[in-house]
Parts: structure tokens; sequence; C-alpha cells
């Protein structure tokens, strides 16, 4: 096997989760909760270190290639809270020289002194939820900032990190592609190697959700989100930042590499409240195998568990091969490069339907590259849960 591809398959991942925002954006809902009095921190530090060693007493002996600092809004922790469990992660697991340890930021709460704490710390790369470079826009989703605040933030990002990525959010509200393009291509001239460009979701139990079941919120049509996702990819290409997943634009070697992680099927540790993992423990054949993870979703719940327990999981389940292999197909057929057959028919026990392939392939939804790897095309990405489902079926 070559170098980098053994390194590839030995990847892994920490996750951690910060639960916290300043205010609930109204189309959000990740597990992210207000609190009007200030969050204890050093009692996170404490519950995040026990986790982090239960977890490794779990999966001892790796290499952690890719750590990840997600939420709610992580830039509201101190840096000295992020370099606590930085250093916990470096006391029970090795760390690769070369690992790469993004947080997520909110332009709310970017200033350049706490940047440069977390670089101290040991960030080395951020991304920044932008959303959108209009100031009505960021008012109706409920952000606290505007697109000014929000490019001032990419600014200090750029002068205090060498790698920095920043959020869009498209197919809103009244949005033309037109539009779109131009608000898109500023963000280009402000981009650095990396782009997340996420199509407007609505999501249950949100109050979007209420709004768009009211009839006061639309979105844009099939038609027009076609054509909103079709302009991305062209512009986004054209400036040198193509799709390496479906919502994610990146220069060659400037993809996150923590994400690729989740898409390529490897290996993850979720630590903090409601924080999902895939952790490989044992021999498939001796009762081990891949185990889907995830902690108890209330901050206050998870910390009480980690008081009684010694860690917040909620859910350890043994993927039967079936669920992995829907998994690996879910996953990896986000991303451009595809997926390796060859891997699935492991995975699976079986391989993967060769009429079913060849049909997809006529409708020019799938195609197969020189290296054999089975990879969406363009006109199949739109239609991915489609695709998957079919394959999967
Ligand atoms: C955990 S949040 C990002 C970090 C930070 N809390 C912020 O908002 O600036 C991850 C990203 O998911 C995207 N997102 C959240 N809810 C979404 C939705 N309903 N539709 C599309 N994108 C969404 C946003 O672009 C957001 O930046
Ligand atoms: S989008 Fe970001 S800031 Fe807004 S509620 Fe979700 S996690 Fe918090």
């Amino acid at each position: 096997m070559r170098d980098a591809e053994q390194k590839e398959q030995a990847a892994f991942g920490v996750y951690i989760h910060w639960p916290f925002c300043l205010s609930k954006c109204p189309y959000c809902d990740f597990n992210s909760h207000v609190r009007r009095a200030a969050i204890d921190e050093p009692r996170f530090v404490r519950a995040f270190k026990a986790e982090i060693a239960a977890t490794a007493a779990r999966v001892p002996g790796r290499t952690v290639s890719t750590i990840f600092f997600g939420g709610g809004t992580p830039s509201l922790m101190q840096p000295a809270t992020v370099a606590a469990v930085l250093d916990a992660i470096a006391r029970h697991w090795s760390v690769a020289p070369d690992v790469e340890v993004t947080l997520e930021a909110n332009p709310t709460s970017v200033e350049a002194a706490r940047f440069r704490g977390y670089r101290a710390a040991g960030i080395n790369r951020v991304s920044l939820g932008v959303q959108a470079l209009d100031d009505r826009v960021l008012a109706e989703l409920g952000r606290l900032h505007t697109a000014r605040e929000a490019l001032d933030a990419v600014g200090i990002a750029r002068s205090v990190f060498e790698r920095y990525s920043f959020d869009l959010i498209y197919a809103r509200p009244r949005q033309t592609p037109r539009d779109w393009a131009g608000e898109l291509k500023r963000a280009l001239a402000e981009a650095g190697e990396h782009l997340s460009l996420y199509q407007l979701t609505i999501e249950p139990d949100t109050p979007f959700a209420a709004l768009h079941a009211a009839g006061k919120l639309k979105i844009p049509d099939e038609d027009t989100s076609r054509a909103l996702y079709d302009t991305t990819q062209e512009i986004c290409a054209a400036h040198g930042l193509p799709a390496y997943e479906i919502s994610n634009h990146a220069r060659p070697g400037g993809e996150c590499r923590h994400n690729l992680v989740y898409w390529r099927g490897h290996e993850y540790a979720g630590v903090g409240p409601g924080a999902h993992g895939r952790l490989n423990i044992g021999r498939l054949d001796i009762g081990g195998g891949r185990h889907a993870t995830a902690t108890e979703k209330r901050p206050e719940a998870w910390l009480t568990r980690i008081d009684r327990d010694g860690h917040g999981l909620v859910t350890d389940d043994v993927l039967t091969r079936e669920e992995m292999a829907d998994e690996f197909l879910l996953m990896g057929l986000r991303l451009a490069e595809g997926i390796d057959p060859a891997r699935y028919a492991v995975l699976a026990g079986r391989p993967l339907d060769p009429l079913r392939i060849a049909a997809l392939r006529e409708h020019g939804l799938v195609e197969t590259t020189a290296t054999g790897r089975l990879r969406v095309s363009m006109p199949g990405f739109p239609v991915l849960d489609a695709v998957v489902a079919d394959l999967a079926a």
C-alpha cells in the first residue's frame, strides 16, 4: 500500500461540540442553546477531559489526524478552554504532526485578540458563519451581525490563520440566480482555499418551518433551486474552487480534512453534548465492530451524566453490515471523488447491483472513473438522495 493511502486509511478525527449560541437563528436545528447566565467553562473543561479519557480507553493507540470544534458557537469558548481540550486529546492519543485543528466561529464573536489566543492554543483553521452579504437578508436570518462585520471577521481570520473558510446560505426567499451570482462573486473575492455553500433547508420544528407552513416564507421552487445550484457550480469552478462535496468547495489540497473523515467513512470520536461518533472497536468476526455513538444532547444533563458515569453516551450501537454499507454509500457519494465499489462489496458482503448502476448511468446520473470509482455526475447531485436510495435498495 502506498504511504499516502495507508495514512488516509488510518485517519482518526475528534469532534468537540460546544452547544451554546448568543441567540438562536430561526432556520437552525443544530444542538445549540441560549443561556442567560454565564457558562461555567471550568466545569465543561472537566467534563470534556473525562469524556476524552473514557473515549480513549475504548479506542486507544490512535493517531489523531483532525480535530474540529463545532457548535453551536465554539468562538464563544475562552481560548484557555480550547487549549485545555487540546491538551487532554494529546495526553490520551498521539497527535499527527500535521494535525488539522478547526474551530467554527460566528462573526459576532470574532476579535483579533481572541483569534490570536486560539492560534496560540493550537487552532490552525477557522470556519466562519457569514451566511449572506446583504444586511436585510442577514436580519431576516436572525443574524446578529452585518455583512461588513462578517467581512471584517473574514479579514481577521485571514490575518491570523493560514487556512480559513466561510459559510453562505443560498436558495433563500426571493433570491434570483442573478442576485446570487453577484453575491457569490463578491464572496469569492474574499475567499481563501475553501467555501461552504448550503442551500437553505427548512428544518422541522424551527421558526422557519412554522413560517413556511403558514405561507409566510417562500423558498425558491425546484427549477429556480436547480438554476441557483448550477450557477454555484459554474462560478466556483471558474474561480478555481470546484465542489469536492455537494456543498463544499476548495482549491485542490484545501479540502476540510476533518469532514473528509466523515465522508470517506473513517473513524471519529464525538465529545460533548449531542456529539456523534463512529468507533471501530475489536474485530467484526468476534462480536466487535463499528459503533455508532451519540451523547446526551442537553448540556446540563450531559454534565450530570459525566459526573455520574464518566461519559455522556446515550447511544452505542454496533452497526450491521447493511447499515455500514448504506452509510458508506450515503456519505461517499456526496464527494466528487465518489466511492470505491470494492470497499462497498467488502462492507456489504455483496457488490452493488450492476443493472441499477447501468440504469443510473444511462440517465446520466452516475459515472465510473478511469480508476473504477463510482461517482455521481453533475446532473445527479441535485437528486443525490434518490440516487443513493436507488443504489442502496
Ligand atoms: C453550526 S453552524 C456554524 C457556526 C456558527 N454557529 C454560525 O452560525 O456562524 C453550521 C452552518 O450550517 C449552516 N446551516 C445551519 N442551518 C441551516 C439550514 N437550515 N439551511 C442551510 N444551512 C444551514 C450555516 O451556514 C451554518 O454556518
Ligand atoms: S446557525 Fe450558528 S449561531 Fe445560529 S443558532 Fe445555529 S449554531 Fe447558533
